[in-house]
């Protein structure tokens, strides 16, 4: 019986994500079968300003905290995956006329650097094959490349050395949310009022926006294929400040503001008796605003100069999207189904009995970079 336990399960590892705001660590297996087995995780606070344009700035800081996180919850592997901030991380997204994946990985490793403008011996590159399209009528092959600077990834790689773990792999936002969203994704609720009214766009493409502290992140892809990426350096953190603004609180007053962004959230109405309900939610609204205007910009973009098609469902994950309102107030702009990851069943994916579900939307990355 031992033995088959052992078979059924490989070893464990961690993966961590240090966002701006929270730190996320989840521990896993993978089973025999593929699936991911999700045993337990941690959230922690991210010690502030300890993020400089995508490298950990203050180590230490950030090494105590996962420690704390680490033995509060029980969380043992010895070995670990990360993923780097989003911020300051290049991406390319280039045709290639047919030829075997052999083929294109001998043309990459002499050709590579002609598709960035980067001093190479600065920077880790790496590629994807990410499948077969159809341009005006000829097969292509579409690679996904992308380049990280030496010095983020080694900051990265500092803190796992200082836990005593082995790293596995460091990877990129834009390939967790991808393979992430490469699991079948169930969707359980049908009560959304986009859905009953007729769909206006149907079509293979999906957009994943991940409301973060600092960024928010705009993914597209058509069946199930990443096709497009866009970080904005604006997020979730940004409403506080525009309630700390309109409230005028002190600069000390920041978790009050985050607090009040929490509990109100975008309010439909105004209720006569709640003044305090309405300046906040009109604050959030602006910054929510001004995001989304973005990101119908960067769709456009995508419909207009990569011949994308029209995105015919959002998923909304991250913190930031577990505000109040949120999920409505996109599908009355988009007129596309929005689905908050945490209502949704995962295939592929499996939760230790017992495990709080409501957080999931925070921890895409970390399931992400595990798969
Ligand atoms: N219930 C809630 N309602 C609204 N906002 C929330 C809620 N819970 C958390 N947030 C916000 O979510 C944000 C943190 O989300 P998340 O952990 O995804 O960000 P991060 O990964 O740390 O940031 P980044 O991705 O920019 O590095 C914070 O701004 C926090 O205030
Ligand atoms: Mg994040």
């Amino acid at each position: 019986m031992f033995f088959m336990a052992l078979q059924l399960f490989a070893s464990s590892y961690l993966t961590i994500d240090i966002g701006f705001r929270y730190i996320k660590i989840i521990q896993v297996k993978k089973k025999k079968n593929g699936d991911l087995y999700v045993s337990n995780y941690g959230i922690g606070d991210t010690p502030k300003d300890c993020i400089k344009n995508g490298a950990i700035k203050d180590k230490d800081k950030v090494v105590a905290e996962i420690k704390k996180v680490l033995s509060e919850k029980k969380l043992d592997s010895k070995e670990a995956k990360i993923v780097v901030s989003g911020t300051n991380i290049i991406t390319r997204i280039i045709m290639m006329d047919m030829m075997s994946d052999g083929e294109i990985d001998a043309k990459m490793k002499n050709e590579i650097s002609t598709y960035l403008p980067i001093n190479m011996d600065e920077y880790v590159v790496d590629y994807k094959i990410l499948g077969v399209v159809t341009e005006e009528g000829t097969q292509k092959k579409k690679v996904f490349i992308t380049a990280v600077n030496k010095k983020i990834i080694n900051s990265y790689i500092e803190i796992l050395k200082d836990l005593h773990l082995k790293p596995i792999s460091v990877d990129i936002p834009a390939n967790s949310v991808a393979k992430f969203f490469q699991k079948d994704i169930v969707i359980k609720e049908l009560e959304s009022s986009v859905i009953k009214r007729t769909p206006k766009v149907v079509s293979n493409t999906a957009a994943v926006l991940d409301f973060g502290s600092e960024t928010t992140i705009i993914n597209i892809m058509k069946d199930k294929i990443p096709e497009f990426n866009r970080v904005l350096l604006v997020g979730s953190s940004n409403i506080d400040q525009a309630i700390r603004n309109e409230l005028n609180l002190l600069p000390s007053e920041m978790d009050k503001a985050e607090r009040y962004k929490k509990m109100y959230g975008l309010a439909k109405y105004k209720d006569q008796n709640n003044e305090l309900e309405w300046q906040c939610s009109e604050a959030a609204k602006s910054v929510i605003d001004d995001i989304l205007k973005n990101v119908k910009m960067n769709f456009d973009f995508y419909v207009n100069r990569c011949a994308g098609e029209p995105v015919s469902k959002i998923y909304i994950v991250g913190g930031g999207s577990q505000l109040k309102g949120l999920k409505g107030y996109i599908e009355d702009i988009f007129g596309v189904p929005v689905y908050q990851i945490s209502n949704v069943e995962i295939n592929g994916i499996e939760f230790q009995a017992g495990l709080d579900r409501d957080k999931v939307s925070f921890l895409i990355n970390a399931i992400g970079v595990a798969l």
